[in-house]
């Protein structure tokens, strides 16, 4: 026990558990850090030792049971208290309005002048139920038919902005709160996910299909490793609580320290207010974090919406009035095959370039055989194409097959690239091409490694990475770094310039972080967040190598699917070949920065605002992270103190009303070269 006047390991169990949550919320929900990592890790660390010794103080709602253990086996019903609805769609302005006026009619003489509002963006995602008892999240479950639906507690745990215990802002926590919202997942998550995705596993098609499929893993470890959200939008006893509007409802739900999208969330004061926020998420919605497929908008008063009731399987008192669907015909022109870095053999559709929702798109993923065979794609068809957002396009139907038709498409039975007869993996989709020196396979690796967010090397193109391929000077991923700057500059194309500018950004590569390489290597399941754990733990090349099953299953959020992966690919002996070459070649990665355990800013959460001179905002983060803070995008009170550049805007000016010293770049420097520290 660390603290002299707690007395038992229960004591101190209980106030380890409320802190975490209390930062959680701070964390998750305010977005306003109040711990650093180390500090947060350490809770934690201590925290899941006291529950290994004391087995008798183990809590489902405990925060070290957010990360799922052991699979289930299948998920149980679980019957809705009340039903799920759904919302009745308008499609078009037209649609809405005659909604509104059916609304006024229903109300008939209770219709005040104007009817309020409460506007919601549609969150594209998965509905989901949550019971509170007495505080306590004991249960989640999917919609279902609305009658029935899934019970996916364990999964929804593991979403780490949602508090497992209800926060009490003195109003007091009912016996049994039901509440409602979406899961979903933010685009910018997404598209980093399906990047990372070992290939041949087609990508999710879009954040509410990943939504769902992440909902519905039987193992919850592999929900805990996506990167779901949740946003509440709904009380279903919300008369009950005393609640009298939607509006109301929001508030409490956020009082309640559940997330909402409360950003975007309007109380509108009649009809015609509705319809300007309509068009202002329509004109919005690239912007947004989320994808919305429609604006739902619920009369505000809950005494008004009992009077308007249900009709059927939908209420009166709200409407889902959709965007339109980003979608266009075009002529399929062609299917072509592409070989992955795996070996993966993928179809994708040339198209007739056409303008989907103000984008031109002329290709589109076709994800495997088995989907051109279900919508039976031939090239020749007039073909439906749909973008979600900044999502890679799909082609979804024919919509007229071509005349005369084309002949079914088949995959190829040997590699396009090396002629290799193909081979399907037993339970898998798709096919391979097992040469492991396949050229074009090689070129997907180099592509991988030469990645912005892998080893970034900086010039090393498709182009570039194919003629030096294609002409031999790289036959393995370690000939990379064998390159020397004569032998680029003898390529097309090539002036001494590029060549020397290419050369530098290879050395450079061979000193990335840790992380960057692990990830770099491609191994199946080991995206950014599991490489960053991993060299946390095994901080060296040679550490890495030397990590066993056991060692892996060790680490924070690493189930034994990734454990497996990366103990398989570490025993490979072509990959033990490839590291001693890199070794060879100069590869050296840099250690990840040691957790700063007592840096001069320890315990501290700063905010960088403006710009500052010679440093970039994201390395001056950094350099306060270096340092032991917690650094924070928004000014709150629990920031302690504001590092502002030049132009500062608003946070300046929000530091200044609550307080909060400001700095400039010069004196945070003479500060952490151990000057004074520069306030109180
Ligand atoms: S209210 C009885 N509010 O849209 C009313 N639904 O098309 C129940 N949805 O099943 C839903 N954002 O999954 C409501 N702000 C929002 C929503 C929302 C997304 C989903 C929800 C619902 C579906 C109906």
């Amino acid at each position: 026990m660390t603290e002299g006047h707690i007395h038992s390991a229960r004591d101190r169990v209980l106030d380890l558990r409320r802190k975490i949550e209390d930062h959680d919320h701070s964390y998750y929900v305010l977005d306003r850090p109040t711990v650093s990592d180390a500090e947060y890790d350490g809770l934690m660390r201590e925290l899941r030792t006291l529950e290994a010794a004391h087995p008798e103080l183990a809590d489902p709602s405990s925060p070290t049971m957010r990360v799922g253990g052991k699979p289930s086996s299948g998920f149980s019903k679980a019957v809705h208290r009340v039903p799920m609805l759904s919302l009745e769609n308008a499609m078009d302005r037209d649609e809405f309005r005659a909604w509104h006026e059916r609304v006024r009619r229903v109300l008939g003489t209770e219709a005040p002048e104007s009817i309020a509002f409460h506007v919601e963006p549609k969150l594209d995602g998965i509905s989901m139920s949550l019971l509170y008892e007495n505080g306590v999240l004991v249960r989640a479950a999917t919609r279902g038919d609305g009658e029935t639906g899934e019970d996916v507690t364990a999964n929804i745990r593991t979403i780490r902005s949602l508090p497992l215990r209800l926060h009490d802002d003195g109003s007091g926590i009912p016996p049994l709160l039901e509440v409602r919202g979406e899961v979903y997942v933010t685009k910018a998550d997404f598209e980093a996910f399906n990047a990372r995705l070992p290939e041949g596993e087609p990508p999710y098609a879009n954040p509410r299909n990943f939504a769902g499929g992440s909902v519905r893993q039987l193992d919850s470890a592999v929900s805990a490793a996506r990167p779901l959200r949740i946003a509440l939008y709904a009380i279903p006893d919300g008369r009950a609580l005393g609640v009298a509007t939607q509006t109301d409802v929001l508030a409490r739900l956020a009082a309640f320290g559940l997330p909402t999208a409360s950003a975007w969330n309007r109380t509108c004061s009649d009809a015609s207010a509705c319809e300007a926020r309509w068009d202002a998420l329509d004109a919005g919605r690239d912007a947004m974090p989320f994808e919305i497929d429609g604006v739902v908008i619920k009369v505000d008063d809950l005494g008004l919406q009992e009077k308007l009731g249900f009709k059927s399987r939908e209420p009166r008192w709200a409407i889902a009035w959709k965007f339109a669907a980003r979608e266009a015909v075009t002529t399929l022109r062609d299917i072509i095959v592409n070989v992955g870095r795996t070996g993966v053999i993928t179809p994708a559709a040339v198209l007739e370039p056409v303008n989907v929702g103000g984008v031109t798109v002329s290709n589109a993923t076709l994800h495997n055989a088995e989907q051109v065979a279900r919508l039976d794609l031939r090239p020749g068809d007039r073909v439906a194409v749909a973008r979600a957002g900044d999502v890679i396009p799909q082609v979804v139907r024919v919509v007229e097959p071509g005349v005369p038709r084309s002949a079914p498409f088949t995959m190829p039975v040997v590699c396009p690239s090396c002629g290799t007869p193909v081979v399907r993996a037993e339970e898998e989709v798709a096919i391979r091409c097992p040469n492991r020196k396949c050229p074009e396979q090689l070129k997907a690796h180099l592509r991988h490694l030469a990645w912005k967010d892998n080893l970034d090397v900086d010039g090393l193109g498709d182009k570039l990475i194919a003629q030096l391929v294609d002409r031999g000077l790289v036959a393995t991923i370690p000939d990379l770094f064998r390159l020397d700057e004569t032998t680029l500059a003898e390529l097309d194309r090539m002036g001494a310039k590029s060549a020397a500018r290419i050369a530098g950004s290879i050395a450079a590569a061979k000193t990335r972080p840790l992380p960057r390489w692990i990830s770099a290597f491609g191994i199946r399941h080991v995206g950014a967040v599991v490489a960053a754990t991993i060299a946390d733990h095994a901080p060296s090349l040679d550490a890495f190598r030397g990590l066993s099953r056991e060692a892996l299953l060790g680490m924070p959020d690493v189930g034994e699917i990734v454990a497996d992966a990366v103990a398989g690919w570490l025993a490979d002996p072509e990959h033990v070949a490839m590291l001693d070459a890199l070794v060879a070649a100069g590869v050296a990665p840099e250690p990840p920065k040691r957790k700063t355990e007592g840096g001069p800013l320890k315990g501290m959460t700063a905010v960088v605002t403006g710009t500052l001179e010679g440093l970039d905002r994201r390395d001056a983060e950094q350099w306060l992270k270096d340092a032991g803070a917690k650094v924070a995008g928004s000014v709150s009170k629990a920031t302690t103190f504001v590092l502002a550049g030049e132009k500062a805007g608003s946070k300046l000016d929000k530091a200044r009303t609550l307080g909060v010293p400001v700095l400039d770049l010069e004196t945070v420097r003479a500060w952490l070269s151990g000057g004074p520290k520069p306030f109180e």
